[in-house]
């Protein structure tokens, strides 16, 4: 059942560019930069909000996090992303004013539908974005937005972080238009990065025979920090979860700027940085970090836009032109060192000890 492959993980993320097709089939017009999504929330409603709170938790909170990025320069709505288990409903706010986003892969984590239960009770709109049809999650939102990823069986989340992303560049363009903050060329300009993650996702897919030479070269570093600026950022976040979960390695993921303000003291020349500096990730500024780290001795490992020249990587994983989209597929390379540095250690990768699929408990 796992079609050839040694784990759900692995077959889940050979997945990718299956489940994000089917996240995107018939959702949008390239050629009229528009998108469809057949919400109920009204487009009146939606033009009178004024902010945005996404609310989830690990992974999820992780997509959220690429999306606010989005919404925010795609839609100039001020969008804030909170872990679910910390959220309350501050009453400084219009709650008819604020839309509340909860991202859900299962849509049963129960801190996640706590935090939507009180976003109700103080009278905001709910929409929930999830993988799950008939969910508990999609009984208590006003509406839902499905990510159409397929099954994921894998403890740790991956398919579903792509379509989590996928779905909610989509919902941001969407967003735009209605509420006339973007124009059709620029929204063909987003949706044009949007299509081309499929085919991105496979490239770096082909990829695998060297990223695991990398990983097993590399795996026995005594700590991993990934790092990476704007939307570089939360791939980071996402990397190192991804890696602590299946290999109990230390991993940490931060904004390549804060470095220099304290984690810099734990990089020795037995650390592994992994660094996004793909189109999207302000690359320019990572590079000082790239080289702080580097004079410590730490070995660097840079996703980068392919034809970009990165002499100053000590090893370099190359992303598809695509854009805004482009640290998105740089995930895919987090995606599978992690999964062959948790192999070569001989880990439990679908089912990492102390973790479940599926979090019911507060
Ligand atoms: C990480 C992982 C978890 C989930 C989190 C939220 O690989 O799977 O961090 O992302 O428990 O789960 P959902 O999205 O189902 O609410």
């Amino acid at each position: 059942e796992k079609g050839g492959f040694d784990h759900y993980m692995l077959k889940e993320i050979h997945e990718q560019p299956r489940a994000l097709r089917q996240t995107l089939s018939g959702r949008f017009d390239i050629d009229a930069g528009t998108v469809d999504l057949d919400l109920d929330l009204e487009e009146a409603y939606l033009n009178s909000v004024e902010e945005i709170q996404i609310i989830a938790c690990g992974t999820s909170n992780y997509a959220g996090r690429y999306a606010a990025e989005l919404l925010e320069s795609v839609t100039e709505v001020r969008t804030s992303v909170e872990v679910a288990s910390e959220y309350e409903f501050d009453g400084g706010r219009d709650p008819w004013r604020t839309l509340v986003v909860a991202v859900t892969q299962s849509g049963e984590t129960a801190d996640t539908l706590s935090a939507v239960r009180k976003a109700k009770q103080a009278g905001a709109r709910t929409l929930a974005v999830t993988n799950t049809l008939g969910s508990t999650v999609t009984r208590e939102v006003d509406d839902s937005l499905f990510i159409r990823a397929g099954p994921e069986i894998g403890v740790a989340a991956t398919k579903t972080f792509a379509s989590q992303v996928a779905t909610l560049s989509l919902f941001a363009v969407y967003l735009g238009r209605v509420r006339g903050s973007v124009s059709s060329a620029e929204a063909t300009t987003v949706l044009e990065s949007i299509r081309a993650l499929p085919g991105a996702v496979q490239q770096i897919l082909d990829d695998e025979d060297y990223i695991r030479e990398v990983a097993e070269e590399h795996g026995d570093s005594n700590a991993f920090f990934f790092i990476g600026r704007r939307f570089g950022h939360p791939v980071s976040l996402e990397g190192a979860l991804k890696l602590k979960e299946i290999s109990y390695d230390h991993a940490e993921g931060f904004p390549a700027g804060e470095l220099k303000h304290g984690p810099l003291a734990l990089v020795t020349p037995e650390t592994t940085v992994l660094a996004v500096v793909t189109e999207g990730s302000n690359a320019d500024e990572t590079l000082n970090n790239i080289k702080e780290v580097q004079a410590r001795g730490a070995t660097v490992i840079g996703a980068a836009s392919a034809g970009d020249s990165t002499e100053y990587l000590d090893v370099q994983f190359s992303v598809p032109d695509i854009g805004l989209l482009e640290p998105l597929v740089t995930n895919v390379y987090w995606q599978l060192f992690a999964y062959y540095v948790a192999k070569s250690k001989g880990r439990n990768i679908d089912k990492p000890r102390n973790l479940a699929k599926s979090v019911t408990v507060e």
